[in-house]
């Protein structure tokens, strides 16, 4: 029996999906727990490739059961066009997927407020109305799951939301109908209907009949709205203080911690990100590693890796194990850039800055280890990894003082190799 999270130790897009896919194997249960439709989970299994935003990432193992749970902020339409998309590839997810009636809903006045406030230009945030839906449940406003059953209140909800809407400047002509929303909300929570469950007891019920658990993060440590790089970043706690708050799952019955991290580093949105490159190298990651976001298609941002954050991010999760992803992208780049520390205002800094203002200002120290030019999209043993990529996963492990014991070298689903304890 055991619990295990897989969380983000950088700013998202870490590979977390195709990570989930393989660990979920022989597991029991796959759980999100937080984040909504800005997650983007890319899953290839054979020559079918699929982004699942809400749905957890197990969907292809037909012994899991998927649990969204109800830390996550849902928007039905994106969630029925999943399990429909999946639907059409075979994948059945009668009952193998259940939602949590405590999660609360996306509502299309939550995505216009995104776009009214500013927030998708200030921060760069996705467009999934995330932001505008959490400040709702935590000003206790929210609608949920369950409410879609209560046609009362939910009127009541959107009557408050669409009112709160339309007193927002620029409002104007784009205020959303009540009865629209409300007769499509509705019609959501019939389809929706055979899904919704209990899913705290029933993950109690699951974990003492002894089976197996993953928790699946969605973005990453570096984006957690506690610790992560404030105000630049997502509006849930995405490191793992978030996966029992999501679940309902006690913190002490989550026995084991894998934290997964590029081989280098990717940003999307605003904010600051020491050690982005802005050179050819930079273009290079980019194109190499195919990184433009699998939720809105922009360009990622590039850069070397940052062992300040990521010593940052292991503590704070207590991570017992590392992936680490995405290493097939360094093969042929040259030297391999490590960023050890930052200066700041001329000080030397060990540890991750709280202040988004202090970050902007830090110049990364880096190390640079030498490089290889070989392929790694076919090695799936350790001891046929070249000497100089070995070393770099050496030097990792030693700088972060924790076991890399994965190492992804492509996105297929077999695309990767388990190291030696
Ligand atoms: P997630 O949000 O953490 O699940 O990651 P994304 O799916 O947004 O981004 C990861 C991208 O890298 C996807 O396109 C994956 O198919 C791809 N990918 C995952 N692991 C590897 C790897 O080891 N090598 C390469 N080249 N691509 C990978
Ligand atoms: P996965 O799960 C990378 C970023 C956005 C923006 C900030 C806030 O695929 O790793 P939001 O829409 O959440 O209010 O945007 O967070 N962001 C992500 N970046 N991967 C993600 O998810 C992200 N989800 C949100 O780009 O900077
Ligand atoms: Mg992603």
């Amino acid at each position: 029996m055991s619990v295990r999270a897989v969380v983000g130790l950088q700013w998202g897009d870490e590979g977390k999906g195709k990570l989930v896919d393989v660990l979920s194997e022989g597991a029991s249960v796959v759980v999100r727990y937080q984040g909504g439709a800005n997650a983007g989970h890319t899953l290839q299994i054979g020559d079918t490739t699929f982004v699942g935003h809400l749905v957890p990432s197990g969907v292809f193992r037909p012994e899991v059961l998927n649990v969204i749970g109800n830390g996550v902020v849902v928007d039905p339409a994106v969630l029925l066009d999943e399990v429909g998309a999946l639907a059409k590839l075979g994948v059945d997810l009668a009952n193998r997927l259940v939602l949590s009636e405590r999660a609360h809903l996306v509502m299309p006045y939550h995505k216009l407020r995104e776009g009214l406030d500013g927030e998708q230009g200030r921060i760069g945030t996705t467009g999934r109305g995330i932001g505008p839906a959490y400040v709702d449940k935590v000003g206790r406003i929210g609608l949920r799951v369950c409410d879609l059953y209560e046609p009362t209140l939910l009127r009541q909800g959107i009557e408050r939301g669409v009112r709160g809407v339309g007193q927002l400047e620029g409002a104007t002509g784009s205020v959303p109908d009540v009865q629209d929303m409300f007769d499509r909300y509705l019609d959501f929570g019939r389809r929706l209907a055979p899904f919704v469950h209990d899913t705290t007891m029933l993950l109690h019920a699951r974990l003492a009949a002894g089976e197996t658990v993953l928790l699946e993060g969605a973005q990453g440590t570096m984006l957690d709205v506690d610790f992560g790089t404030y105000p630049y970043l997502t509006s849930s706690n995405s490191s793992v203080c978030g996966a029992s708050s999501g679940s309902g799952i006690p913190p002490g019955r989550i026995d084991h911690v894998i934290g997964i991290a590029k081989a280098y580093s990717t940003r999307v949105g605003e904010g600051p990100f020491p050690t982005e490159l802005h050179d050819r190298t930079g273009t290079a990651l980019r194109e190499v590693g195919r990184e433009y976001g699998a939720t809105t298609g922009r360009p990622r941002r590039c850069g070397w890796i940052d062992l300040v954050a990521l010593r940052y991010a292991v503590a704070l999760n207590g991570t017992n194990e590392i992936a680490l992803t995405k290493l097939d992208v360094l093969s042929g780049m040259g030297d391999v850039g490590v960023a050890t520390h930052y200066e700041i205002d001329g000080r030397r800094i060990d540890t991750f800055p709280a202040s988004a203002a202090a970050l902007a200002r830090a110049r990364p120290v880096l190390e640079h280890l030498s490089g290889w030019r070989e392929p790694l999209a076919g090695v799936r043993h350790e001891r046929d990894l070249p000497t100089a990529t070995r070393r770099y996963i050496e030097h990792l492990e030693r700088a972060l003082a924790t076991r890399i014991r994965w190492v992804s070298v492509g996105p297929e689903r077999d695309a990767i190799l388990e190291r030696d304890a």
